[in-house]
């Protein structure tokens, strides 16, 4: 997946003529407090270099998981069509650009940030995004939001893993009660990710919210440790991408997991199965592991003389639904 070329253009100028040594430096200290989980009372984009590191090496993979997301909440809720976003640590805005690639119709959104370096950064990219009115506000979450009105979209991704334990729930609560429409929440495709997912989707379902996607069903997840249901997209990296990871890939994979909640005036297909795993093929067979509507996770084969299924399982990837 690529990013959407205004955007691209955006970061593009952002970093032009920054020098690689400081942004290879920057991005391998961001990566560093990323993968060890550092809560130590500082944000991780605390200055500027840190939010170019984010820029070059993040928002292509953050982007790309979120906007799959969106597709996947789109695909069970075909009317729904958001006017309204509220983005909550917001970063450089890759919430909004999903949305809006996703969406036609996005009016106005309301992008609440920490960080006076990624905030401005999102501000000055999201000035090319095709939205009338973007604001965005200065907000820690650890203090509580501000007095807000509810928005027909709400976002929450990556940030539960930055968060303090004890401010999570109280978060999910008022996210929740500020959703006119469907609350998404994106986390890393890693078991603690899934767990912040699984959490969250306890305390939804309890609140009344009915799940849109990933899972067909509201029973208690059929996965268990050391298995855990996450998602992957292939992300181009540009050059500087590259070089600013020493690497010599021109792609990644950015692995994620989501959880998209609606409202009940929110109107949603009937549940299908969904693929939660890479597609295993074989000829005229095709393996896939399936969540099933009726709350149970299982291997399942098709082959041709399943007829209608079995061409519909072909076509299916990781994270599809399977419809014949
Ligand atoms: C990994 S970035 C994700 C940014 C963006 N949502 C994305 O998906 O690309 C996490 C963001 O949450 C923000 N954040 C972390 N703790 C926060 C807090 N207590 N209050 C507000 N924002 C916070 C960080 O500054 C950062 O911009």
């Amino acid at each position: 997946m690529e990013l959407p070329h205004a955007l691209r253009q955006a970061v593009d100028r952002a970093l032009d003529g920054i020098a690689l040594a400081d942004l290879a430096q920057a991005a391998a200290l961001l990566s560093r407090r990323y993968r060890a989980e550092i809560r130590d009372g500082r944000l991780h984009l605390n200055d500027d270099a840190a939010a170019l590191a984010y820029l070059a090496t993040r928002l292509p993979a953050t982007f790309a998981a979120i906007r799959a997301s969106m597709a996947a909440v789109a695909g069970r809720a075909s009317d729904f069509a958001p006017r309204s976003l509220l983005d909550i640590g917001a970063g450089p805005g890759s919430a909004i650009w999903a949305a809006g690639d996703c969406w036609d119709g996005l009016q106005d959104a309301l992008m609440i940030e920490a960080s006076p370096a990624i905030r401005r950064w999102g501000e000055r990219l999201s000035a090319e995004a095709a939205v009338a009115q973007i604001r965005w506000q200065a907000g820690d979450l650890s203090e509580g939001l501000p007095d807000l009105s509810p928005r027909d979209l709400v976002t929450l991704c990556y940030v539960l893993d930055e968060l303090a334990p004890a401010t999570r729930g109280k978060l999910i609560d008022r996210l929740w009660a500020l959703t006119g429409g469907i609350l998404l929440i994106v986390e890393p495709g890693t078991p603690a990710g899934w767990q912040l997912i699984l959490d969250a989707r306890r305390r939804l379902i309890a609140a009344g919210g009915r799940i849109v996607a990933p899972c067909p069903h509201a029973e208690a997840c059929p996965l268990a440790a050391p298995d855990w249901c996450h998602f992957a997209r292939r992300v181009a990296r540009s050059r500087l991408h590259r070089q600013a990871k020493g690497a010599e890939v021109p792609w990644e994979d950015e692995k994620f997991i989501y959880l998209a909640v609606a409202r009940p005036a929110v109107k949603l297909t009937e549940p299908a199965p969904r693929v939660i795993a890479p597609p295993r093929g074989g000829s005229g067979r095709v393996s896939l592991k399936l969540c099933q509507p009726h709350g149970e996770a299982a291997e399942t084969l098709i082959t041709k003389r399943d007829g209608a299924l079995f061409k519909a399982a072909r076509r299916a990837d990781w994270g599809d639904l399977l419809k014949p």
